[in-house]
């Protein structure tokens, strides 16, 4: 059986990575590294039929990662800092994490001839204008914004110089924002459902206008396992679901969907350096490699992942006193 090694599938994308991979592809003998910062957590992988042998470690830990590497047949390298919030606030563990990481990861993985896929984000192009139908390509320029996405952007550059200089088999996919079960409530979508569940009000940065593409996260991990089955070696994929909405719009629906007044929630002080747009052309993805999204309608995935929500109480309410409260300290920060 070959095993997968997936590094953060602790985390939200890569713990319903790992759900989908044990429930959709039984051949595979899973391993998850992860290092259980803030935003990983074992009982993510609780129920996961089968056995998921979960590494507690460090993504920089070079001898850790060369043994773990040397074991594997493929790898899926989630394993990141993913909150632009936190790096504005803090890029230190971003450089660590996502750069260093990356690299260490590169380098085991050239030393044992592994095959090897790095999940991106679509914010290493940086950002599009509102008013246009521009998409981002796999050709577009990288021009990230953020520290978080100035690091991704590293990170991804790091894996094409691998495969040019070394001959590392590895693929890469840049995906839009994602949504569903076990997404760390320091995110837009949970944050306000939690807010909601909880009596306080939502918080909407600035007047919420700025555009994300919201793909579900299980559509994401499909697009995945079609690159790891049928992705061409050196080859970037686009990741979209195409549904574009403000997020004023994405919150007008939690309302509704919520059974809450249009309206109630509060602007708050809007995000330094904020991205207006993001939207992907993953036309490349569906021509080469027949990907579809299950849910090319937001209101499809957000209805049962609000549920997820109100039905895990005891998942998020810990989480969610740390997050509020670090949103707090970067406030009075700025
Ligand atoms: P997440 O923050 O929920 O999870 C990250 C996981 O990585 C956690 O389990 C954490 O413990 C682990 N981790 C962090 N530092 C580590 C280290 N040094 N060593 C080992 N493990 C470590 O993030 P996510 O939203 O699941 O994102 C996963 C990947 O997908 C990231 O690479 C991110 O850039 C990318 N991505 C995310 C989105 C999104 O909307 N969330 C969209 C596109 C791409
Ligand atoms: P986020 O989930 O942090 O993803 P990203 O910044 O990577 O796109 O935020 C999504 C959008 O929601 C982004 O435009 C910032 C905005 N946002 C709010 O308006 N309020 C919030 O409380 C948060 C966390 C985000």
């Amino acid at each position: 059986m070959p095993t997968i090694l997936i590094t953060g599938g602790a985390g939200f994308i890569g713990a319903n990575f790992v759900r989908y991979t044990a429930e959709n592809r039984p051949e595979y003998t899973i391993r998850v590294l992860d290092a259980l910062t803030y935003a990983g957590d074992r009982s993510n992988l609780t129920g996961v039929p089968g056995r998921v042998d979960l590494v507690h470690g460090d993504i920089c830990d070079a001898d850790l990662v060369n043994a773990l590497v040397a074991e594997s047949d493929t790898i899926v390298h989630f394993a990141a800092e993913s909150h632009v919030d936190n790096s504005l606030d803090d890029p230190e563990p971003f450089l660590r994490t996502n750069v260093t990481g990356t690299f260490r990861l590169l380098e085991a993985v050239r030393r044992h001839d592994r095959r090897l896929h790095h999940i991106s984000t679509d914010e290493v192009f940086g950002d599009l204008p509102l008013d246009s139908d521009a998409r981002f390509t796999e050709q577009t320029r990288y021009d990230p914004s953020s520290p978080y996405s100035a690091t991704k952007a590293a990170s991804d550059l790091l894996v094409r110089a691998w495969v040019r200089s070394y001959g590392v088999r590895a693929t890469l996919s840049n995906c839009a924002n994602n949504y569903g079960p076990y997404q760390h409530v320091e995110k837009f979508i949970p944050r306000q459902v939690t807010n909601l569940l909880t009596g306080e009000r939502p918080k909407l940065y600035g007047e919420g206008i700025n555009v994300r593409e919201w793909t579900h996260v299980d559509d994401h991990n499909a697009a995945v396992h079609l690159i790891l089955d049928g992705g061409r070696i050196g080859e970037t994929y686009l990741i979209g679901s195409g549904d574009e909405r403000s997020n004023r719009q994405v919150l007008d629906l939690v309302l509704t969907l919520m059974d809450r007044p249009a309206g109630e929630y509060d602007h708050v002080g809007d995000r330094p350096g904020h991205d207006l747009r993001y939207a992907n052309d993953s036309t490349k993805l569906r021509t080469e490699l027949g990907w579809r999204p299950r849910y090319a309608d937001l209101a499809d995935g957000l209805a049962p992942t609000i549920d997820w929500y109100r039905t895990n109480g005891w998942w998020w309410t810990g989480p969610k006193e740390a997050a509020e409260a670090r949103y707090r300290r970067q406030l009075a920060g700025r």
